[in-house]
């Protein structure tokens, strides 16, 4: 329901901060902002369930100015997630939801969140202020692209998009409608990578000359080209669960959590666990709004039948502008970043700092130098920006340029061929072969 406070509803509020519509001398009403208010509440809808939409459920529930009032999930509720433990879908969200408000009443009695199979009718409610948009990555940019429309904020998971395509639709349309869109690219709010960045970016190892990233391998079976297609459980919704992509018999490898290992849905580790780690890394060189401008294939290897079609082996070399190289190496424990200048080193991943000097973890950074956003919080900084108006730490270009380096690198390493980028335009320089893989047909009737 929505709260009139001056004439102005907290929703039109939320939204006309965010646009920059209202400012100082605007004087907020503590009817509006106080901290126990009610009307200080952030109504959100989780859309996507699954293994990572229980972490961001919980989340965005447990902060004190929200309120989940809705979730949706294709999925009723299964087994069959990342861990045979996990039983995930709609229905078990709904509990959560219901057991951790009810537990906040007197009562002990809770049943006011709403459940959908279809998206599109949560986003179709005048109420709900924020959405977390945690489906796999095929299906990121329509629910995004369309809660941008509706006026709703967007706490999207990495990687942003499917294809750079879509990343850039979802940006045009974040900042068309004037919402806040959190890339789901959480290392950025801690505090190790945000020093890493912060040392490499004030000089501190010198001028950079090269990044060595590792992702790791999938470790997956690419053997399973005996599947069969196999029944659709009950409960679950799969041709919405396909939606824009092609359409495919079902079996359960091909759905829950190991679809980022199929073309169709992702991009394998390459976007995995290369969005966050390419995220730190454009954070560093300060190329976090642009991209490379050659990258090239060094040796990657694809499975040659199965389910599971994305890179098993990662091996590419990206050149920026200023000749900084950005090489990722097969192998490793995945998910480090070492950029190395001429006066030393810092080596991130995703729980230490190492640096060459040892030293320069003792350094203070200025402060008349450079000071990245500061979050501790990835949801936090989310919420905070709905009310400030102000980008949060991982907005929608950031995510789009962070998804593009994984994409070009998916591009280059299934062409075998050295490409030239040309970061402004978003094209691929007299390559029409290369410039088809940037966007993917979407299956009738979903468009962008
Ligand atoms: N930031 C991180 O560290 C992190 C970690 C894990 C996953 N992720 C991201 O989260 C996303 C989901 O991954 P996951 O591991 O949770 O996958 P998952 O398969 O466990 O869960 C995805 C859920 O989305 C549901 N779904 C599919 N299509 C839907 C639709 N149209 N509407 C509503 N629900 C739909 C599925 O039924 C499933 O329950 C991926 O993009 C992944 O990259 C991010």
């Amino acid at each position: 329901m929505r709260e009139k406070a001056n004439k102005v509803t907290r929703r039109d509020f939320l939204r006309a901060t965010t646009a920059g519509v209202l400012s100082a001398p605007w004087i907020v009403p503590a009817s509006v902002f106080g901290v126990n208010s009610p009307s200080n509440r952030i109504n959100v809808g989780c859309i996507g369930t699954g293994n990572m939409g229980k972490v961001d459920l919980h989340g965005l529930m447990h902060q004190d100015d929200t309120q989940i009032v809705a979730v949706c999930d294709v999925n009723r509720g299964s087994y069959g997630y990342k861990t045979a433990t996990q039983f995930l879908g709609r229905e078990p969200a709904r509990k959560w939801v219901d057991r951790y408000y009810a537990g906040k009443k007197r009562s002990g009695i809770y049943k006011g969140s709403d459940v959908y199979n279809d998206f599109r009718e949560l986003l179709a409610r005048d109420d709900i202020d924020a959405v977390s948009v945690t489906t796999p990555d095929h299906w990121h940019a329509i629910p995004t692209i369309m809660a941008a429309r509706s006026g709703k904020h967007i706490y999207c998971q990495k990687p942003l998009s499917l294809t750079i395509a879509e990343g850039r639709a979802m940006v045009e349309a974040v900042r068309r409608y004037g919402v806040v869109l959190q890339t789901g690219t959480q290392h950025r709010s801690k505090e190790t990578m945000r020093f890493a960045c912060e040392l490499v970016r004030n000089g501190r190892i010198g001028q950079v000359k090269r990044v060595l990233t590792s992702l790791g391998r999938h470790g997956l079976r690419t053997d399973i080209n005996t599947w069969q297609p196999t029944p659709v459980p009950d409960g679950f919704d799969y041709d919405l669960w396909l939606g824009p992509a092609p359409w495919a018999p079902h079996h359960k490898s091909r759905c829950f959590y190991t679809f980022r290992f199929s073309q169709d849905y992702s991009g394998g580790e390459t976007t995995n666990t290369g969005a966050h780690m390419f995220d730190i890394v454009q954070w560093g060189l300060g190329t976090e709004r642009t991209g490379p401008v050659e990258i090239e294939d060094l040796g990657s290897e694809f499975p040659e039948t199965g389910l599971f079609d994305t890179v098993s082996r990662i091996h590419f070399r990206a050149r920026y502008a200023n000749d900084v190289e950005l090489i990722c190496t097969p192998g490793g424990i995945g998910g480090t970043a070492r950029f190395e200048g001429t006066e030393g080193s810092v080596h991130a991943d995703w729980s230490s700092l190492r640096t060459n000097p040892e030293s320069l973890k003792d350094t203070v950074i200025g402060p008349n130098e450079i000071h990245l956003h500061k979050s501790s919080d990835h949801k936090r900084d989310f919420l905070d920006s709905i009310k400030s108006g102000r980008d949060p730490i991982a907005p929608v270009e950031v995510g789009h340029r962070s998804a593009s380096v994984c994409h070009l690198a998916n591009i280059a390493m299934k062409l075998k061929q050295k490409l030239h980028w040309d970061p402004d335009q978003e094209c691929f320089i007299n390559n029409d072969e290369a410039n088809c893989l940037l966007s993917k047909p979407l299956r009738s009737p979903w468009h962008l």
